[in-house]
């Protein structure tokens, strides 16, 4: 059976007190509706809808960037849940198979839970993730009959002994796409908050001979995020989680609490990240590579042998061969650097390419920006770059070539060959001795007229 997934994403989400919609605030720096869109993934879903309101063209472009087919509709009022899902019905009036409705707003949804509820269609017309609540407080209550569900229930639709029911509903739905449509087309709002609800679907099937069912899941998984501390509270569980999924898979994390990662990072395999490392979007780290303590990184890929930091910083199109070294307080832009290739003190590579098992001095510098446009600097392989070598980009240095200490190279220079550009030394014996002389004899003056 195909799968078409419906991501409601229209609320404003005012407890978030945001101009931004509250599905695009990041977890691990990807938009809330990212991890819903994840969580789905895994069913390859032959259509994904995302029913969208407030902020609905970031919201379309956010999803987009996930998956270029995302389809989005909008609901310019929302007036409930059940709306919500009926706006994505002229979407999806060709489709077929089974609709499973997540929220844009519950990022840590499991995909083996989708499945099972996917399972659980085989012998139920209508399946409802449910758990089992901590404190129920205001999620809507799943009335059961043995195995099978009658209805479901508001917060604020329920009597007492509905409220002591601790079988929580979490919002997910899965339903064969026209039977869930034709229900939510039924739905009324008269109820105490005067919305279109989508769990009165249940009641309306079950009155007319379908069947129902709950499957369950751990509470931490239906989570949803109302507030910026409920945010940094799940940013906190996915980091645990991506923490722990890395070690299993042969990550060395040395101190893992004080690692940060994005929903998009890759690290391979006996690769060691020391402490305090921050892991920005779109960095892959290779096999055996070794990040130490305080670097930042992104959308960066880090080959096998590599040693980066500590206190490096490795931008976007930063590019690091097998066996590179990139030391303290070096960053790195837009730029590759070939196998081998060290650049350990103090340096800007931005915009440039560092050619085989070439030395970049402490200190250097590649001049990429003249204040209005970007350049490039390509330095050659097994080159000597000297401490201060100042690169005005363009500009190239040919392979085995060599720049004095303190050059500022601004025009290229061939292969073998060694530019000096600075002032020359002059030194002056004795010098120094009548100048402090001087020097001193000044402040003693000074203290004598001051006491
Ligand atoms: C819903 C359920 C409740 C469940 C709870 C779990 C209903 C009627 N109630 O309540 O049983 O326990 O989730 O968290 O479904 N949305 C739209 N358009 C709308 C309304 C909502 O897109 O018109 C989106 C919201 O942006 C959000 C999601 O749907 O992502 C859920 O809506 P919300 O208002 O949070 O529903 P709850 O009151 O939490
Ligand atoms: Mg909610």
């Amino acid at each position: 059976m195909s799968t078409a997934l419906v991501i409601l994403a229209a609320g404003k989400g005012t407890r978030m007190n945001s101009d931004l919609p509250k599905v695009l605030h990041p977890i691990a720096n990807a938009p809330m509706l990212h991890h819903a869109m994840r969580s789905g993934a895994p069913l390859e879903p032959e259509r994904t809808v995302i029913v969208a309101g407030h902020g609905a063209d970031a919201v379309a472009e956010a999803a987009r960037a996930f998956d270029p087919n995302a389809e989005v509709v909008l609901q310019t009022e929302q007036l409930g849940t059940a709306h919500a899902v009926g706006q994505a019905r002229t979407e999806l009036i060709d489709f077929d198979g089974d609709v499973i409705v997540l929220f844009g707003d519950t990022p840590f949804i499991q995909p083996d839970t989708l499945q099972r509820m996917v399972a659980a269609r085989e012998t139920h017309d209508i399946v409802i993730l449910g758990f089992e609540a901590r404190d129920p407080g205001r999620y809507g209550r799943l009335v059961m009959s043995g195995a099978e569900l009658d209805r479901i229930v508001e917060f604020k639709d329920a009597s007492e002994t509905e409220r002591a029911i601790t079988l929580c509903n979490s919002g997910l739905v899965t339903a064969r796409a026209n039977v869930l449509f034709d229900l939510v087309a039924e739905t009324s709002n008269d109820n105490a908050a005067g919305e279109y609800y989508l769990t009165e679907i249940v009641e309306i099937a079950r009155a007319k001979g379908l069947t129902a069912t709950v499957v369950t899941c751990d509470e931490a998984e239906t989570l949803g995020i109302n507030s910026r501390a409920e945010l940094a509270g799940a940013d906190a569980i996915f980091q645990a989680r991506a923490r722990g999924d890395l070690m299993q898979s042969g990550v060395t994390l040395s101190a893992p609490d004080t690692v940060y990662l994005s929903m998009d990072t890759v690290i391979g395999r006996d690769a060691v990240i020391e402490p305090n490392v921050v892991f920005g979007p779109g960095v892959t780290v290779e096999s055996g590579a070794r990040i130490r303590a305080f670097s930042h990184l992104e959308g960066c890929h880090v080959s096998r042998g590599a040693i980066v930091g500590p206190y490096a910083r490795l931008r976007p199109g930063a590019e690091l061969d097998e066996n590179t070294h990139i030391g303290n307080f070096v960053e790195i832009k837009n730029a590759q650097i070939a196998a081998g290739a060290k650049v350990n003190h103090l340096s800007y590579i931005g915009d440039a390419s560092v050619g085989e098992a070439t030395n970049i001095g402490a200190g250097t510098i590649t001049c990429n920006y003249d204040g209005v446009m970007k350049h490039r600097t390509e330095i050659g392989a097994r080159v000597f770059i000297g401490s201060n070598t100042m690169l005005v980009a363009p500009v190239s240095v040919g392979d085995e070539a060599m720049t004095a200490t303190g050059t500022v190279v601004t025009r290229d220079v061939e292969p073998g060959a060694l530019a000096v550009g600075r002032a020359k030394q002059d030194v002056k014996p004795g010098y120094a001795r009548k100048l402090f002389k001087m020097l001193k004899a000044r402040k003693a003056k000074r203290d004598e007229e001051q006491s």
